[in-house]
This record gives C-alpha cells, structure tokens and sequence, in this order.
C-alpha cells in the first residue's frame, strides 16, 4: 500500500505562528490517514500521528516506543537530546529511577499545601493589573508571572531572577522566533545552546550551596539525591533542574493566555463562570483540552512495527499530535464545542504513560489560582488587538495578548 502523507504545514512553525493550529488538516488526517509521513525540507522525517487511542497505545509502551532518541521535531542541529539527559527524554530503566527522586514531591497532597500561597500571588498579580489601568498586554502582566514565581519557589532559586527563567524559556522554547534573537545575534540553534549552559551554569551554584547547606526545596531533594550511592551526574542532575525551570513555565503560560482568549471567544461560558465559582475545576481542565499548549512529542520504536496498515522501521521517528486528539470525535462529543461542564474530560493535554507530565497537578493548581482571581474580580474582558503567536511547532504560544478588563468594583 501506497504510505499516506501530510502536509508540512502540521510541523512548520511559520504556519503555527500566522495560522494556530491546523486543526482541519488534523481532521483529515484523523479520518483518512492516522499515521501519515511527513518530510519538511529542514527537518527530520517522521510519521504523524492524530488519533486518541493510538497516542494512548504509544504511550503506553516505552520499551518499544523510546523518547530518547528524539523529542521534538526540530531542525536537526537543533535537538535538545544532544544537550539534555532529563526525565523527559530518558527511557527505561533510567527513566523510572529518575522520576522517582522527584515524584512525592509532586503529589496533589504536597502541592495542595501551596494553594493558598499561590491564591496570593495570583491576587497580587490581579492588583498590579488593575492600578496599571483597564488595558494590558495579558501574557506580559498575567499568564507568565504565576508559573515563574512558582516554579523559583518550589526549587528555592531567587524570584527576583524570573526574568532571566522567563528570558531562557523563550530563547530555549522559542528560538526559532526573531524576537528572541539576542542583541548580539545569536538565534536559532545556537541561541538554544547557549540558554540551556547558561541554565547550567546558574544552577551549579545552587547545587553546590545546597551540597554545603541544606534548605526545605527542590533544589536540596535534588543536589542530595544519590542513586546506587553516588550524586547524580552533573548531565543529569542540572537537565533535572533545567527542565522543571522550563517545562512548567511555557505551558503553563500559554493555557492561561489560551484560556482566557477561549473564554472571551465564548463569553456565555465567562459569565456562567463569573456566576457559577463551583465549575472552576471543570473549567481548567476544559481549558488545557481547548488550548493544548504542546503541539507534539515524538517517540522512536525500537523495533519495526506495523499502524494501521503502514510500516515504521526501528529507528524512524513518530510524533504525536495531542491538539488533534484532544478533538478527536471518537473520544470526545461535540469536540469543537467549548464546554467547561465537559464530564468526562480525559483529555491528553498533560500526555499519558510512562512520561504523564509530572507537573499536572502544579499546572492545575496555577491556572484555578489565576482564573479563581480572574472570575472573582472581573465582570467583563475583551480582545483590543491581534494575539501574537509564537513561530514554534513544538508550543502553541501566544507572545502577547492586548485585553481590555473591566473590573468589578
Ligand atoms: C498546562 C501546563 C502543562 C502542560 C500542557 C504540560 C504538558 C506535558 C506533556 C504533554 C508531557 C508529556 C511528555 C511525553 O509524553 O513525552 C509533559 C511532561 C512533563 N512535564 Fe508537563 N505540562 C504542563 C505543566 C508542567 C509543569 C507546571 C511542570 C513542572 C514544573 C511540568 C513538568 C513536566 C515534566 C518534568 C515532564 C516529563 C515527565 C516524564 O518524562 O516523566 N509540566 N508535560
């Protein structure tokens, strides 16, 4: 049989940045060809995948389907494997040992404790909006304060320095943007070098003052955690600190900035929510299915293998599209309605298996703290220009968002 393909436009990262999200090549795909090959001129090929339930049969099997030989699909000097040895691109039985170190640590029990912390924060953040007048650029003064301060917070690093995370997300998540080139030039993948040794380099003086003194944060749990009697690798033990700097910040911010422009697109489902505190819960998680942030992740099978009908040589890159089957309308009814009453709502927005995102229940926790304030305070927002998007095939990000918020008095 005749390999179907798809179009490029589903990884290239100029068209996620004029267009979002291509969600009716999806729709087609999902239909007509579930696993279809892709070959873009500047990047490594590889089979899409669109539909729920094979990105849950992959998913869930991390012996065969490997994430370390490639994570994201990116221009090949560009890969972030080359660079990182971190939980999310590890496979067993590394991967296992690893995500333990860190996993009580991320449980709802323990992170229930920081709600109110964060409820406070996400008030602070509301009361700047509001002395700095009724228009603001959302993503600048709302989505990206919350999961920075959090995440400094949680590994015990200064919060003064968030702007600097912020700064090293974007030029990591977003190099491939020209607005994240650097003064002095660097862009692409260099630029992405060198934030993750200036990550690197940071982190290692917290490392070693929390080798010498000990302090109550992940930064402590991680410098001292040993494995078969021996410190972590320094590879290893910094690519741990880096990615939990960068993967909660990026996505996180940009299911605020999607959910808010989701709830100004529907504003019958604002108001009821403005009326209606108690669908808080069901909103956010209606929020990340809607938004879903990351765009895809890619597994490698380590043997050959047959889906549907097409063959994939061991060593031939997948990757998974979860915007695609968060609309996937064998899983969910009504897939293109904004419901945020949805029940069930399993969406794969936080992925599934082996690699489920470790911070879920973090990010939940931010975005009910941020939209709690936002619904408590607010009677109305509006969109006052163009959402600018981020040239990316990895994050659905938005760079800013000019919103109009008229606060209730
Ligand atoms: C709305 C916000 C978020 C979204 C949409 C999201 C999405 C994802 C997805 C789809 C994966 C699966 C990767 C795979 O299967 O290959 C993942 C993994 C991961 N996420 Fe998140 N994430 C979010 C927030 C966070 C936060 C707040 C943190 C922590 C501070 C975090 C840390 C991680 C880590 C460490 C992994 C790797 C887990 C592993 O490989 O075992 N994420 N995330």
């Amino acid at each position: 049989m005749a390999i179907p393909t798809a179009p490029i436009e589903i990884i290239d990262a100029d068209y996620y940045q004029e267009n979002g999200y291509p969600f009716h090549i999806w729709d087609k795909l999902r239909k007509d060809a579930p696993v279809a090959y892709c070959e873009h001129p500047n990047l490594v090929p590889f089979y899409a995948i669109s539909r729920y339930e094979d990105i849950v049969e992959i998913s869930r099997q991390p012996t065969l389907f490997e994430s370390a030989p490639l994570l994201v699909v990116q221009p090949p000097d560009m890969a972030m494997q080359q660079q990182i040895r971190s939980i999310i691109n590890m496979d067993l039985p590394d991967h296992r040992t690893y995500r333990k170190i860190m996993s009580s640590y991320f449980t709802k029990k323990r992170l229930n404790e920081s709600q109110p912390k964060m409820d406070r924060v996400a008030e602070q953040i509301l009361d700047a909006v509001a002395a700095k007048g009724d228009e603001v650029d959302f993503v600048n003064e709302v989505s990206k304060i919350l999961p920075l301060a959090v995440i400094a917070e949680q590994l015990g690093l200064p919060v003064e320095d968030r702007d600097q995370f912020f700064q090293w997300t974007n030029e990591v998540v977003g190099a491939l943007d020209p607005d994240f080139a650097r003064e002095d030039g660097t862009k692409g993948p260099e630029l992405a070098l060198k934030a993750i040794q200036e990550v690197f380099v940071y982190c290692t003086k917290f490392v070693e003052d929390r080798r010498k003194s000990p302090q109550d944060d992940l930064t402590t749990v991680l410098a001292n955690a040993k494995i078969d009697g021996e410190y972590l690798p320094p590879l290893e033990l910094l690519s741990y600190i880096f990615i939990l700097i960068i993967a909660g910040n990026e996505t996180t911010r940009n299911a605020t900035s999607g959910g808010m422009m989701t709830l100004m697109e529907h504003p019958d489902q604002m108001q009821y929510a403005i009326k209606h505190p108690e669908v808080l819960d069901s909103m956010v998680e209606e929020m990340v299915r809607w938004s879903s942030p990351i765009i895809h992740f890619c597994r490698t099978p380590n043997k050959d293998v047959t889906l549907h009908g097409v063959d994939i040589k061991a060593g031939e890159h997948i990757a998974m599209f979860y915007p695609s089957a968060n609309r996937d309308e064998t899983r969910f009814d009504d897939p293109y309605r904004f419901d945020i009453l949805r029940t069930p709502n399993q969406h794969l927005g936080y992925g599934i298996g082996e690699h489920l995102c470790l911070g879920a229940h973090l990010a939940r926790l931010e975005l009910r703290a941020i939209f709690k304030g936002i619904l408590h305070r607010v009677n109305h927002v509006e969109l006052i220009g163009e959402p600018n998007r981020l040239k990316s095939s990895l994050i659905g990000g938005i760079k800013s968002l000019p919103v109009k918020i008229d606060f209730a008095a």
